[in-house]
Parts: structure tokens; sequence; C-alpha cells
């Protein structure tokens, strides 16, 4: 028998209408556009604003363009797989919201809790249940309002982070193209570089959590910035070596998005050209989670079937890795 991969079948993303620019960030902190620029190659970034709104809105209106651009109804789909570090609430999964809101009905549902790595964890748990053949049909979403865990009074991560969702349709094939290998790790060591302190079962919410800004996300911004280059290098440079791959074969190499710096330090270490690597960070910030399916979202129109593809990621936990992946169809089919 054939051997079953899981591919994306169409991609789509959200990104909230209002556009937060440096300009408007240097007039809350003391930080200039010049400084995240040149640190972090960040211009702008959207934020979803409107009281009651969270993570699963941002999920919900990419999802409604995924259903259209596919032509899938709610009923076909068997499991959704949200990542995010900004649920809704606590409990329940932002999945279960997002499948009320949605009208799926027959899929079971969860959220995935891997920081920025949520969708490389998340496609990578699709594609064993896809593989064992029990699932046909998974939306695996990545959706973050990273605003609802930012102190807009910190310079040191207001200018970071922005809102934003993406959402790809994993599907059984048996052709040559979809995941063909992915590598994740976790290094726990890494929690008291970047963390919210509060409002877990650790430190519940008490005034004397809000007053002390624990709500928030903490980052100690150049150790973080280490292991993220050493690691996603690592792992990138891994995958390629055991499938046999060099620069020249790849479409493209698409890596997580907080520091254009890290970006282009991993890159210049797998010996990938510029011209290959697929950078958005100036417009929508670090997203999380979301930053790799807005990438491909951004880049479907161009990518053509069996296009080879490095996807990379770095995020809190620590936790990162990276997936080779064929690209599926030729991405003018749903122009
Ligand atoms: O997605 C999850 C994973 N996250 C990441 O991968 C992020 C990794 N880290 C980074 O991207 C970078 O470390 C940052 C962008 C967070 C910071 O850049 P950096 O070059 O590492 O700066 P730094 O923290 O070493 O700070 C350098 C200086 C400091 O001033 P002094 O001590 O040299 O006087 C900071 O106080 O820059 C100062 N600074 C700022 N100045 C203007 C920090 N933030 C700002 C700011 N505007 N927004």
């Amino acid at each position: 028998m054939k051997k079953m991969n899981a591919v994306i079948t169409g991609i789509s993303a959200y990104l909230p209408d209002y556009v937060l620019t440096n300009e408007e960030i240097s007039r809350m902190v003391d930080t200039t556009d010049e400084w995240i620029m040149t640190r972090v190659g960040i211009k702008e970034r959207r934020i979803l604003k409107g009281e009651g709104l969270g993570t699963s809105y941002l999920a919900c209106k990419a999802i409604e363009d995924l259903f259209r651009k596919t032509g899938t109804t709610p009923d076909e789909i068997d499991l959704v797989i949200c990542a995010t570090s900004t649920p809704d609430h606590v409990f329940p999964a932002t999945a279960a919201i997002i499948c009320g809101k949605m009208g799926i009905k027959n899929a079971f549902a969860y959220d995935i809790q891997a920081a920025c790595a949520g969708f490389l964890t998340a496609f990578y748990n699709a594609a064993n249940y896809i593989e064992s053949g029990r699932h046909k049909k998974v939306l695996v979403i990545a959706a973050e309002k990273m605003s609802s865990m930012i102190d807009y009074t910190d310079r040191a991560t207001s200018p970071l982070f922005g809102d934003g969702a993406g959402v790809a349709l994993v599907e059984p094939t048996t052709e040559d193209v979809g995941m063909m290998d992915t590598i994740l790790r976790t290094d726990g060591s890494g929690f008291p570089y970047l963390h919210m302190k509060a409002g877990g079962s650790v430190y519940p919410a008490t005034h004397e959590t809000v007053d002390k800004h624990w709500h928030y996300v903490y980052q100690e911004g150049q150790t973080v910035f280490k292991n993220a280059v050493a690691d996603m290098a690592d792992v990138s440079e891994e995958i390629m070596k055991r499938n046999n791959l060099v620069a020249d074969d790849l479409a493209w190499f698409i890596p997580h998005q907080a520091n254009l710096r890290i970006i282009d330090a991993v890159a210049r270490r797998m010996g990938v050209g510029k011209e290959k690597v697929m950078v958005n960070i100036e417009k929508y910030a670090n997203t999380s989670a979301a930053t790799i399916p807005i990438c491909l979202w951004e880049l479907e129109p161009t990518l053509k079937k069996g296009d080879k593809l490095v996807l990379s990621t770095f995020g809190a936990g620590f936790t990162y890795g990276s997936m080779y992946l064929k690209w599926g169809y030729d991405g003018n089919k749903y122009k």
C-alpha cells in the first residue's frame, strides 16, 4: 500500500485592520522607528480592536475565507487543532469555541500550546492523524491576539508583536507531496527567559499580580536571540541533511518571523540566499504561532506543486523545530 502523506490543500489568513505603526509606538514608549527597524526589522503590526473580540474572532475570519475558496463545508471537517498562546478563555479550548462559531459539528477539537512553534506542532499532530488513515479533513489553525498580553508601557516588548491568524486545510494524499519530515524539540530550561508569569495556576490573578505587570509577556531578549539563532539553524540544517537537500533545491525557506537579524543569521548558516527567504515581519511583526501560516498564505499564489519548502520555528519553552514540505498544488488555482 502506498504511504499516506498529509498535504495542505488550501491556506488562508486574517490580519485585523488596525495598523499600529512605529510612529504610534514611539508616542507610547521611549523608542524610535530607527531603533525598531535596525534591531528588529518591523515597521508596523496589526491590532485587533473591539470589545469582546479575541483569538477565535481572528481564526474564524481566516476559516471563512478558507471555506469559501476551497468550497469546504463545516460538516466535512473531522478534526480541528488550534495553536495559540492567547486563548479566548483559560477554558474551554479556543478550538471548541471556533467549532461553535463555525458550525463544525462532526469534529473533535483541541488547543495546542507550543508558543511560536505552535503551527508546526499542530501540523505535525494533524499529519499523524492523517497518516493513520483515521482523519480526512483537518483544520490546522494558528491564531494569536498578542496585543492582549503586551505591556504597552514596556519598550522592550511592545514593538515586537502583532495580532493575526492563519489556517491550513490538511488532507491525505498518496502522491509524493505534503509533509515529508519534521523535527520538533523542547528545551525546558528556557522558562526564565520568555514567559507570562501570572494568570496560570502558580500565580492566579490577584490585585498584586496585576500591579506588578505579571500578566504580560516577559522576555530576556538577548538570551532568546542567541538560542533562537542556534536552535533554528541546527534543526534546519539537520532536516536538510537527512533529506539530502541543498539550498539550491529549495523554493523557499520560511522561518518564524521574530527578528530580521535572527532570520538573516539562520539563513546565512544554512547557506540559503536572501531571494529564497520569506520575510514579512516588516508588515505584521511577530504574530507568534501564526507567522508561518501567514507567510504560506502570502506565498500561495506563487507556489507550484512539488515546490520544496523548509519551515523553521522557535518560541517560548523553549520549543523549536523544522519541517520539510513538498507543496501540494499550483497556488494560482485559487485566483
Ligand atoms: O518569537 C519568540 C522568540 N522571540 C525572539 O526570538 C526574540 C529574540 N530577541 C530579540 O529579537 C532581541 O533581543 C530584541 C529585539 C528583543 C532586543 O534587541 P537587542 O539588540 O537584543 O537589544 P537589547 O535587549 O540588548 O538592548 C540594547 C539596548 C538597551 O539599552 P542599553 O542598555 O544598551 O543602554 C535597551 O535598553 O537597546 C535598549 N532598548 C531599546 N531602545 C529603544 C530595548 N528596547 C528598545 C526600544 N527602543 N524599543
